[in-house]
């Protein structure tokens, strides 16, 4: 069966990053290097995704899980070694892309081209044309341009360092081909590597159809090697996803200041202002304002929303809500319709029901709370006893003062009233009020007396 493969070379070591991290772990807009080759190839339906690791092997293996197959190269003795160790692909049919883990940019639209103008071919190159080829392996082609080779920066001759096509490192190439030929590669070379770009003349030697492909915009194949390439990565993928969102609909304030990460979605006539990060997969509705500051992370937004300055996890938020500033809602929280969630309010796995009102100053953990209830101000359920949580129940219509402290278990009825300041360990019945306070004192003229000590 004819299969597409890929092999993502990610043994290196990358010293210039001085870091104690994986290389291809550092973070480009919340997900690692790694990541985004293979989400981007996962989005193709590749059906074999091999992962060449060396360095720091382990994290990319905890990283990506049963989402790749890894092949170990250890010592590195270059990049046509790395693609040797994939022997699991060697009886695969079809075609395979070689990538670098430390590229992260490579669009699905310039992978799925490649596998595409590759077949019935033996191998396509994607080059790049760059006005300063720096350091890279240039591209040889005959008078007829026909590639002929790839030579080394370390090992190019003057005229051949003039030559401004460059190979970006990313091939396609048939499998059998690839497979029957690694082995011709030698380390005969300044660096005495095994270079895999040797395999373009050895191809070309035993007569097989060599092409290249010029990459549509060449910063797609940009190498990270460092912070600052990071940071160059960063900003092209913020400003390509923002731009796909402003085509969309999506007021965005200022998008340079503006984390969107790539597997989220937002409706149309949402406004996002400056420090807004949306991530994780969170899904945004349509005519959201989401003010500055604010965090929402693996959540799900309906339409018709205010976020200002809070940070919302793993939750769900309906329609209608004004969330903020400075709310904190967590761990499977579900905000039905038309609430109000105000300041330095934290919501944690709970529920509460449509028209509600949590105004200020709450901790709300573990409960459920129903439709049309009143949280007063400093309302804190006491859901912890040091060893086990409790569950607090709050019905439909419920008023609860402030500053009451509910000590869970505990259940408030429908219609009932807590008084404020209550610390209630009773259930209350429907229809019930419930007050819990020591009786107030007036000592006449005590208040004089104090101040004249
Ligand atoms: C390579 C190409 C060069 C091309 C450039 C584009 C070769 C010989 N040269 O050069 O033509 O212009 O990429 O960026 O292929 N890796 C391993 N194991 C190894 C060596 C490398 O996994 O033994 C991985 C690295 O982690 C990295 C990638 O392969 O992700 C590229 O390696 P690198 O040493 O940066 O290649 P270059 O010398 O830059
Ligand atoms: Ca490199």
């Amino acid at each position: 069966m004819l299969m597409k493969s890929a092999i993502v070379l990610a043994a290196g070591k990358g010293t210039r990053m001085k870091s104690s991290k994986n290389k291809v772990m550092h973070e480009v807009l919340g997900k690692p290097m790694i990541g985004h080759v293979v989400s981007r190839l996962e989005k193709l339906h590749v059906d074999n995704i091999v992962v060449v690791v060396g360095h720091q092997a382990e994290e990319v293996e905890t990283y990506l899980q049963h989402r790749a197959t890894y092949a170990l190269q250890r010592p590195q003795l270059g990049t046509g070694h790395a693609v040797m160790q994939a022997q699991s692909l060697k009886d695969t049919e079809g075609q395979t892309l070689i990538l670098y883990g430390d590229c992260p940019l490579v669009q699905s639209e310039t992978m799925n081209k490649l596998y595409e103008i590759n077949e019935g071919k033996a191998l396509t190159v994607l080059t790049a044309v760059l006005e300063d080829p720096a350091q890279y392996g240039r591209i040889v082609r005959d008078e007829k341009g026909i590639i002929l080779k790839i030579v080394e920066f370390k090992d190019c001759d003057e005229n051949q360092r003039q030559i401004k096509e460059i190979n970006t490192g990313i091939y396609c190439v048939d499998n059998e081909l690839l497979f029957k030929h690694l082995g011709d590669i030698s380390d005969d070379n300044t660096q005495k590597e095994y270079y895999l770009t040797d395999l373009i003349e050895i191809f070309h030697r035993n007569g097989y159809d060599i092409q290249g492909l010029p990459v549509m915009d060449v910063n797609e194949v940009m190498g990270i090697n460092d912070r600052i390439d990071l940071v160059k990565a960063t900003v092209w993928l913020q400003n390509r996803i923002n731009t796909e969102w402003m085509r969309q609909g999506v007021t965005f304030i200022d998008p340079t200041s503006t984390y969107v990460e790539e597997d989220v979605v937002i409706g149309e006539d949402t406004i996002l202002y400056p420090n807004v990060y949306l991530q994780k997969g969170t899904i945004i509705g349509k005519s959201n304002t989401i003010l500055p500051q604010s965090f929402i992370v693996s959540s799900m937004i309906g339409d018709f929303n205010t976020i200002d300055s809070s940070r919302i996890t793993d939750s769900r938020i309906h329609d209608h809500i004004k969330i903020g500033p400075f709310a904190h809602l967590r761990n499977g929280t579900v905000v039905e319709s038309k609430n109000r969630i105000g300041n330095f309010v934290e919501f944690k796995n709970s529920r509460i029901g449509y028209d509600s009102r949590c105004a200020h100053l709450t901790y709300i953990g573990d409960a459920d709370v129903g439709s049309k209830v009143n949280l007063g101000c400093g309302v804190v359920t006491v859901n912890y006893d040091g060893k086990n949580k409790f569950k607090t129940i709050i019905k439909d219509g419920a008023f609860i003062g402030s500053n009451v402290n509910l000590i869970a278990p505990i259940t408030i009825g429908k219609d009932a009233v807590v008084a404020a300041g209550t610390t209630a360990n009773l259930d209350v019945e429907d229809g019930e009020m419930a007050i819990a306070r020591t009786r107030q004192v007036n000592k006449v003229n005590y208040g004089f007396k104090y101040k004249n000590k």
